[in-house]
């Protein structure tokens, strides 16, 4: 009984960290967008400091191009991104 109390909860636990957040490094520049390694570290820092302040974070891969273009175009006016700051966004969401 207990052996599958624990088991359940590491599910549970799993289940609840499944977003994966890349760091960018050399192998993301112009991966899928045009996108300096400075560029997708400052759209990293705008995702992790504006974009978790009503509801989790989604893992970069959760979606695509269009998807990402589409959620940004309803979020950005949320987390009160510049376009500037929106792009950055937009670059490190997709090169991963
Ligand atoms: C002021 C609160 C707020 C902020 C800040 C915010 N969101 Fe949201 N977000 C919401 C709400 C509310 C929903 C659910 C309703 C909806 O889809 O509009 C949502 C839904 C989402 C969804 C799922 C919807 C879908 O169609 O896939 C994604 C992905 C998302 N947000 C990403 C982001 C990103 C990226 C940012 C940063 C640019 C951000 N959010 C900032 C409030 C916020």
């Amino acid at each position: 009984m207990k052996s599958i109390s624990i088991a359940l909860l590491l599910i549970i636990l799993a289940a609840c960290t499944t977003t994966k957040l890349y760091t960018p490094s050399a192998s993301n520049e112009n991966k899928r967008t045009t996108a300096s390694v400075d560029e997708l570290k400052k759209g990293y820092e705008l995702y992790t400091t504006r974009c978790n302040k009503c509801h989790g974070l989604k893992s970069p891969d959760s979606r695509n191009a269009e998807q990402w273009t589409k959620v940004l175009a309803s979020m950005a006016p949320k987390a009160k991104l510049t376009a500037e700051e929106k792009d950055l966004v937009y670059k490190y969401l997709v090169n991963y």
